[in-house]
């Protein structure tokens, strides 16, 4: 009862921040997010077996943290229990990052452990039963099960039934689409995400107006997707990055991700944009310094021009690639 399964990370154009259920993940927005291909991709093979006393899990030829085995026990049992198999499993997971880009593998992580443990137990699940796995391990690995463009749904069952990702558009809709990903730091972030999701929760009465943004910002960044209008989505999207950051910054104590090359990024892309006449790219950020920008591949010299410089350690450019597979 072996498999092998890959998955990339995605990028949030529309960010998950905010559990309704820490448990289960379930989130208290919906999001979007482009699934990358190229460069990044994450590589795991699970095997179960009735030798084995317990799970087990390596990353990267590392043992894996406390909090690792515990989102990944429930990814596991989540499938054993669709397959009504009581086997424990030994994990073995690769990344494929160049080493020290400070990138997150948990998106991929958890998507390929989900796509790689179903397949392992003979199990046949469809993207919704996959992405309900995958989410259970980290919520934005729900989405790289999906190829391209996905939109994740909160839902709103307590049992999380209702809370997948589902495909907008397939990673051929947008040849043209390019996301350069630009490395301002490798350090490990200043706090993870779960611990800042809840302390935004907790503290920060700026996040409430947020959320009240959240279902326009979704459809109209779904519009902008279906009719692969730059226009509209690159405008939308950074506004939706600075609206993360800003209600990072309105919690107690603040949480900042940026650092002062992101800055600079932030400001060389709007200098861009204004100097172009028209939007020709948007920058995200997730819960790190690391920037990521949205362009064609008509720009992507100028962009390239316009944000190396002092801070950027290395960049990385990729686009829209498929969704979690078996190997
Ligand atoms: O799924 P997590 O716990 O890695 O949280 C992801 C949070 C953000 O990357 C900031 C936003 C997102 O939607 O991916």
């Amino acid at each position: 009862m072996k498999a092998r399964a890959t998955a990339s990370p995605n990028i949030a154009l529309v960010k998950y921040w905010g559990k309704r259920d820490s448990q289960l993940k379930l989130p208290l927005n919906d999001s979007i997010s482009v699934t990358l291909a190229g460069d990044f991709q994450s590589r795991t093979t699970v095997e179960f077996s009735e030798d084995y006393a317990q799970d087990s899990l390596l990353l990267d030829g590392v043992e894996a943290s406390e909090k690792e085995m515990q989102n990944s026990f429930l990814v596991l049992d989540y499938l054993r229990k669709l397959a009504a198999v009581d086997f424990r499993a030994s994990v073995v997971s690769q990344n494929t990052f160049p080493k020290g880009v400070g990138i997150a593998s948990s998106s991929s992580g958890y998507a390929a452990l989900a796509a790689a443990a179903s397949a392992a137990l003979g199990l046949k699940p469809d993207a919704r039963q996959l992405s309900i796995a995958a989410r259970l391990g980290s919520g934005s690995a729900s989405r790289s099960i999906i190829g391209g463009f996905a939109h994740w749904k909160a839902g709103s069952m307590d049992d999380g039934s209702d809370s997948f990702a589902v495909q907008i558009a397939d990673e051929n809709h947008w040849p043209e689409l390019r996301i350069v990903t630009a490395i301002t730091s490798a350090e490990p972030k200043i706090i993870g995400s779960t611990e800042g999701m809840k302390r935004t929760v907790e503290t920060s009465a700026l996040f409430r107006q947020r959320l009240s943004t959240i279902p326009a910002k979704v459809e109209g960044i779904r519009q902008a997707i279906l009719g692969k209008n730059m226009h509209s989505l690159l405008p939308a999207v950074m506004a939706e990055s600075n609206s993360l950051h800003a209600v990072m910054l309105d919690s107690w104590p603040p949480i900042i991700y940026l650092n002062d090359t992101s800055k600079r990024i932030i400001a060389a892309v709007h200098e861009l944009n204004d100097a172009s006449g028209e939007i020709i790219a948007g920058y995200t950020f997730d819960a790190g310094p690391n920037a990521h920008i949205l362009t064609e591949q008509k720009y992507l010299h100028e962009v390239e021009k316009a944000i190396k410089g002092e801070g950027v350690k290395s960049l990385h450019v990729s686009r829209p690639g498929e969704g979690s597979r078996i190997l």
